[in-house]
């Protein structure tokens, strides 16, 4: 694979690379829009059709909002439509969505929720298939080609990375090497003999891995690695070039969640990374504002939701995703819509004496702080009835003692002025933040009552 300097849609000096040839793409992605919409239109109102029929809570949702299925006579009824939230997966624990019987679900899988209940998926094995689809599609875009190695480093078992991964991977015609999340040393050496071509996994997971090679005395630029398909986390610009440059490799993202399929939902194209094209011949998204609930108009910015137009196990509807993003026209695939790339969940908002503030925000500013390696977490204290947030972050192991300095009191300046907020900046050893090897952790709150 070759990298090329064509210029990003977003950003001219971003490294991009080769476009995929209209032959290797799927005809659902050879639908132009007008296609595109006729299609959804047809496949919306069978979903709704088959909730409304086949899964309790949507009958009883449907009614209570005085609407039925056959009320969906243009992709803009959905707006009539009611929300359904991971509360009402909660209720329902474990299998009251299913759509099918029991006997037709092939697969389960479950996130783990830091709170409650588990959310539980079924997938019968058309869903299985369409997923897998979608995840070669995501592949393709992001410069896998058949023939490719690809070393999966999402955690197995039921949380959808690693499965989700392997499906598709081997779906787009390329070698899977399912090492699944943890025993980082042996990843390394794994990397080192197996010479894959692309690594799938979270990026604060690759940084451990990174890490890791640096330990070993490996120079990651010199592997086999050539892509990186990032994401079940946030990750910011910021954290895009720490790795790319790093690791030599185009960086890109992958989105996706379990109510919905699992990864592959939406995909960054390697020739624009410029957000996430969203697959929306299987996932209808739309975006509405958190608090009022009102759907926006296109480009503003609020809470995702996906309605499924294909899946049969378990069809969603106008689901809430809880991460902030706006919609934007597609560019690499032009009748797919893009995402900008999700760096706030609504969950992830800290609300610290009247300020906001999103973990992301503090990633950006130190990632541009010389000095500051990318491992950092955010500490929430409760001090004389006042709530406070430390930062702790590493310094990079070169970094003298005095450039720490700079960097603790530049990162408390730029916080202040950018966000507005006051806290406490606490550059730490190298290595002595805890390392992920999945999703990360980044805020650590010990606020009483909380
Ligand atoms: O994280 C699925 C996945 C696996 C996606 C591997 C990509 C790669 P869940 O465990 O259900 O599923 O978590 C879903 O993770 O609502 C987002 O908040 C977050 N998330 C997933 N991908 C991204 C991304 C998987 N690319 C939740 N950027 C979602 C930002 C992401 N956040």
């Amino acid at each position: 694979m070759t990298m090329s300097e064509t210029p990003a849609a977003a950003g001219a000096d971003r490294r991009t690379g080769e476009p995929l040839p209209q032959e290797l793409m799927d005809p659902g992605e050879r639908m132009d829009r007008e296609e595109l919409r006729a299609y959804q239109l047809t496949r919306l109102k069978r979903t709704l059709r088959t909730a409304y029929d086949e899964v309790e809570l949507y009958r009883r949702k449907f009614d209570e909002a005085g609407v039925r299925p056959e009320d969906c006579r243009t992709l803009e009824d959905l707006a009539r439509f009611p929300f359904t939230t991971k509360a009402d997966l909660r209720d329902t624990y474990p299998f009251g969505m299913f759509a099918v019987p029991m006997s037709q679900v092939r697969r389960i899988h479950a996130s783990s929720g830091t709170t409650g209940r588990p959310t539980v998926v079924g997938y019968t094995e058309n869903d299985i298939s369409m997923w897998a689809d979608m995840v070669a599609r995501s592949i393709r875009a992001a410069g896998g080609r058949p023939g490719h190695k690809v070393h999966v480093a999402y955690g197995y078992g039921l949380f959808t990375g690693g499965l989700g991964a392997h499906y598709g991977a081997e779906r787009a015609g390329c070698t899977v090497i399912p090492v699944s999340g943890g025993m980082t040393a042996r990843q390394v050496q794994l990397i080192q003999d197996f010479e894959p071509e692309i690594i799938m996994v979270t990026p604060s997971y690759m940084l451990t891995l990174l890490d890791e090679f640096e330990r070993q005395g490996i120079d990651p630029r010199g592997t086999s690695l050539r892509t990186g398909i990032f994401g079940a986390e946030p990750w910011t610009e910021g954290m895009r070039t720490e790795i790319e440059e790093r690791l030599g490799i185009h960086a890109v993202d992958i989105y996706g969640l379990s109510e919905v399929i699992g990864p592959g939902v939406a995909q960054e194209c390697v020739e624009t990374k410029d957000g996430l094209h969203i697959w929306e011949d299987q996932f209808y998204p739309e975006i509405v504002d958190p608090i009022t609930d009102e759907l926006q108009e296109p480009g503003a910015e609020g809470e995702l939701l996906f309605t499924s137009l294909n899946k049969e196990a378990m069809p969603v509807i106008r689901y809430r995703t809880r991460d902030l993003t706006r919609l934007l026209p597609g560019t690499a695939r032009p009748a797919f819509r893009r995402m900008e790339k999700v760096t706030r969940r609504c969950d992830d908002m800290i609300i610290l004496r009247g300020v906001n503030i999103f973990p992301s925000q503090v990633e950006e500013i130190l990632l541009r702080t010389p000095g500051l390696a990318p491992h950092f977490q955010l500490r929430l204290v409760n001090r004389a009835r006042l709530d406070h947030m430390t930062v702790r972050v590493e310094a990079r192991p070169d970094a003298a003692h005095v450039e720490r300095e700079a960097a603790a009191s530049s990162v408390a300046a730029a916080i202040k002025d950018g966000i507005g907020l006051s806290v406490e900046v606490e550059v730490v050893e190298p290595e002595t933040l805890e390392r992920s090897v999945g999703k990360i952790r980044r805020v650590v709150d010990e606020r009483s009552g909380r």
